[in-house]
């Protein structure tokens, strides 16, 4: 198992420039997307994280030929020549189901493994599947398998009980193949949601109400290749801008989309960073003194609850006390008893986390639980006196590209240990 090491410091300052990579919740949905065509769909701007060859290898399976490059991918799904997604894949990533949709619109019919369970929540897929089944597709589940099947799906007006993203996504993908039209209601406005509907219109999708709640699809008999290139991603440059904030740094992100990091910003300045945007970039300055706030993370345009564990280790060295109130994932405080081990000072009562700061911590060994809580937990060893070291690493390589790599280049003393 490997690990990262962490020689932190209290009086550390991360200074320099850090390029944000490809958004990995946009390209895996937009990866998916490629088994509504027989076309080549070209990705440019693509992370090469873990979840991206997870993806790859269950596109493989299902019939898909790809090549990956550093700059970009392309993908060909001429026929699919298995309508499986394994239980050995899903498990190993939840955002498998983004099959779901394509695979049933394009060929008639989807086995997918019903996604386990997950370190942040129950996470159930119900939304998915009356989606699916209001656009006239016969689902059934037998074994831990969802079979999906549908000669042709019918456009029908569908209205989401709660936000979802992965909901819409599936719908969306399976609508454009629909006969007639589809509205979706309370759809998620995601700019991963907004991403791969771009790149549907570039196959030859009709849609229309891009990034609002409510969308409209106008089936299609087919849909044809696209290139495309996938935004960079708001939850990587946000834990770098926390990175930048938490040490009283200074940072330029680079190829960055500041316009999806709107929430994130304001709370960065109300914590007392400043914060200068410019066009696909943005400086960060950290201030001296760290301002507490609550924070409640709600469904895009709100406070992203991907970022919810990182801003909570900014709070840790707040002077006050702030309460985090996490509304989307009812298990997302696994991290909390991991920095509580390098000396923090949090409550966690209900969907409320309660921060007393300043806090000054000291490095121990802590364990990951999920991609997020990974990611709070080296910003933390950057700033907990002595040797902070993370096991459990392989979660943080499923979503961020060289972690380690680019804080060593701002001043982090950070390495990666073979177990
Ligand atoms: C996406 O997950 C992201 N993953 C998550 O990022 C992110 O946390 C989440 O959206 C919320 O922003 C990818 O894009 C691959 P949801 P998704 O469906 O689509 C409930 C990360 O760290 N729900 O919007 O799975 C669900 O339980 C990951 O990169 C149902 O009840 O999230 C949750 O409480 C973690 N029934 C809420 O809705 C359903 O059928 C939002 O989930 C679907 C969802």
């Amino acid at each position: 198992m490997e690990k990262i090491k962490i020689a932190g410091r209290d009086d550390l300052k991360l200074k320099g420039t850090v390029r944000v990579s490809g958004s990995k919740n946009a390209v895996l949905p937009a990866i998916a997307a490629s088994l509504l065509t027989r076309d080549k769909v070209e990705l440019g701007n693509v992370p090469l994280v873990k979840d991206v060859h997870t993806m790859l290898t269950l596109m493989k399976g299902l019939g898909a030929d790809f090549h990956l490059r550093r700059n970009g991918l392309s993908l060909e799904v001429k026929t699919i020549s298995s309508a499986e997604a394994t239980y050995e894949l899903v498990r190993a990533m939840r955002a498998s189901i983004l099959v779901l949709g394509p695979m049933l619109a394009r060929s008639g019919k989807a086995v997918v493994a019903l996604p386990g369970g997950c370190a942040i929540g129950l996470r159930p897929i119900d939304l998915h599947m009356n989606g699916l089944q209001k656009l006239g597709a016969n689902i059934t589940l037998k074994h831990g398998y969802i079979t999906a099947e549908a000669t042709q799906l019918q456009g029908a007006d569908i209205t989401f009980e709660k936000k979802t993203v992965g909901g819409t996504e599936n719908l969306v993908m399976a609508a454009c193949l629909a006969r007639g039209e589809t509205v979706l209601r309370n759809c998620a406005r995601e700019p991963e949601v907004v991403n791969l509907c771009s790149l549907l219109v570039k196959m030859g999708a009709k849609i229309e109400g891009l990034g609002e709640e409510t969308m409209k699809i106008q089936g299609v008999a087919e849909l044809g290749g696209a290139v495309h290139d996938i935004i960079p991603d708001r939850i990587e440059a946000g834990t770098f801008l926390v990175a930048g904030a938490l040490t009283r740094g200074n940072l330029l992100l680079t190829e960055v989309e500041p316009s999806h990091l709107i929430t994130v910003i304001d709370k960065l300045r109300i914590s007392g960073a400043k914060v200068e945007v410019k066009k696909n970039k943005i400086r960060i300055t950290g201030s001296e003194v760290i301002r507490s706030q609550d924070i409640t993370t709600s469904p895009y345009p709100g406070f992203p609850t991907d970022m919810q564990a990182q801003f909570m280790v900014l709070m840790t060295r707040a002077s006050g006390t702030s309460i985090i109130t996490e509304t989307i994932f009812e298990r997302r405080f696994s991290h909390v008893n991991e920095l509580l081990r390098l000396g923090a000072s949090i409550e966690v009562s209900g969907d409320k986390a309660i921060i007393h700061g300043p806090t000054k911590m000291s490095g121990a060994e802590v364990t990951a639980t999920d991609l997020r809580a990974s990611a709070s937990l080296i910003l933390a060893g950057l700033v907990a006196k002595g040797w902070t070291v993370v096991n459990e690493v392989e979660h943080i390589d499923r979503g961020y590209e060289n972690i380690e790599g680019k804080l060593r280049r701002l001043g982090a003393d950070i390495e990666r240990l073979s177990g």
